[in-house]
């Protein structure tokens, strides 16, 4: 039995599916899923240390409801978001003759869920899709919305499908097992909600993080409950990201020059990017007088506190020049007639749109924080 869950809706005009966020959901599974086969068969992909943990478990599970059980395990990492291990993973769905009213199901974190969302939208031209995410980062962002994808040599992220899931299954038991790190830079995307949006929620995390970061079960399927309709709101409204999904990007236009820079490496995490990103996005807010100083404070504070990241001079390796950095922002996917947008802030909860950032102005402040 499925010991506590709660759903969150998202409604899109042209498809519907729900989010199960709760405890105990792992083992149910099959009976959750078994409804929607059209036969009586599935596809998981996960990663190595992902398998390890949960597949035998999960595999034991399916059987027992006579449902046949194919899965593939991909090398844990960031560098699985590639070319190679797309055409692995879509070759082998063919191989092991996957039919059209068939199911995928992506159990890992993001890099899982990224790379085997955008597989299953390409695999004859698309078979369903149900997401288990099992990090904290893929519980409150990258298995909701429907962003899937691999890295370009040239940047992250660049290559993918908007494709949403049938289903998003969130089991917040699953992140007892998860490393602190991991943990950490899921936390990031955590607080990333409060700073875009909702002042309120980053002074809730102020004051509950300490209990959230040592697994204190109600407060993580509080904040994983909250990231995910705070998302699911944006996504509705925006689902293509011609406007206001943007925000959901705040610090990642910095972050994604650096994870490339350490050429996707366990240098630096996701989400550390993320923290570093967020606070040069403040920095720089205030840099152009938009932000005042004590906000930029408050959430240095704040990442510092939790053990995040917060300076580019924390990252272990070399970083591009402040112009070759630059040159990098140019990659992301929010440049626009060759300009440059970035999401900026105010104040902790109100993120904005900034059009045509002035690149010397960029430039001389990246200088300015490596030194
Ligand atoms: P990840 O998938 O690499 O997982 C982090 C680590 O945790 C891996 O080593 C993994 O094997 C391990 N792991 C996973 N579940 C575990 C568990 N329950 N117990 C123990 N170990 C476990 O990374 P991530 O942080 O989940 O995701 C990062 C990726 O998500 C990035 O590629 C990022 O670009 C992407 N992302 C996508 C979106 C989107 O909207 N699609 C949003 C945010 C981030
Ligand atoms: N993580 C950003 C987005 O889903 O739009």
């Amino acid at each position: 039995m499925v010991k506590n869950f709660e759903t969150v809706n998202v409604k899109l005009p042209h498809h519907e599916y729900k989010i199960l966020i709760g405890s105990g959901l792992l083992d149910n599974i099959p009976s959750i899923v078994l409804p929607m086969l059209g036969r009586k068969k599935v596809f998981i992909i996960t990663d190595k240390t992902v398998a390890d943990l949960y597949l035998s478990r999960l595999s034991k599970k399916f059987a027992a409801v006579s449902v046949g059980f194919e899965h593939l395990i991909l090398p844990t990492g960031e560098k699985s978001k590639s070319w190679d291990t797309l055409s692995k993973t879509v070759e082998w769905l063919i191989k092991k003759q996957i039919e059209r009213d068939d199911i995928v199901i992506a159990l890992g974190g993001g890099v899982i869920g990224d790379l085997v969302g955008f597989a299953a939208s390409i695999v004859l031209r698309g078979v369903s899709l149900i997401q288990v995410p099992t990090t904290l980062l893929s519980q409150v962002d990258s298995s909701v919305g429907g962003k899937t994808g691999i890295n370009s040599v040239q940047g992250k992220n660049l290559i993918g499908a908007f494709y949403q899931p049938i289903l998003v299954i969130a089991d917040t038991d699953l992140l007892r097992t998860l490393p602190r790190r991991d943990f950490l830079s899921g936390y990031s995307e955590v607080v990333k909600y409060g700073l875009l949006g909702d002042h309120e929620f980053f002074l809730w995390l102020d004051s509950y993080n300490d209990l959230m970061l040592n697994n204190g079960s109600d407060y993580i399927n509080y904040a994983v409950k909250k990231a995910c309709l705070t998302k699911v709101n944006i996504v509705i409204a925006d689902e293509k990201e011609n406007g206001k999904r943007a925000l959901l990007n705040l610090g990642h236009t910095f972050g994604h020059v650096l994870e490339r820079s350490t050429n996707y490496s366990d240098k630096l995490l996701h989400g550390e990017g993320v923290s570093i990103g967020c606070i040069l996005a403040f920095k720089f807010s205030e840099e152009l007088g938009f932000c005042n100083h004590e906000h930029v404070q408050r959430v240095e504070r704040h990442f510092k506190q939790v053990g995040l990241k917060t300076n580019l001079n924390e990252i272990d390796g070399s970083l591009p020049n402040a112009e070759q950095f630059v040159n990098l922002m140019m990659n992301d996917k929010k440049v626009k007639n060759g300009f440059l947008n970035l999401i900026l802030v105010t104040e902790i909860g109100k993120a904005f749109y900034f059009e045509n950032a002035p690149l010397n102005k960029l430039k001389m402040f990246l200088q300015k924080e490596m030194a």
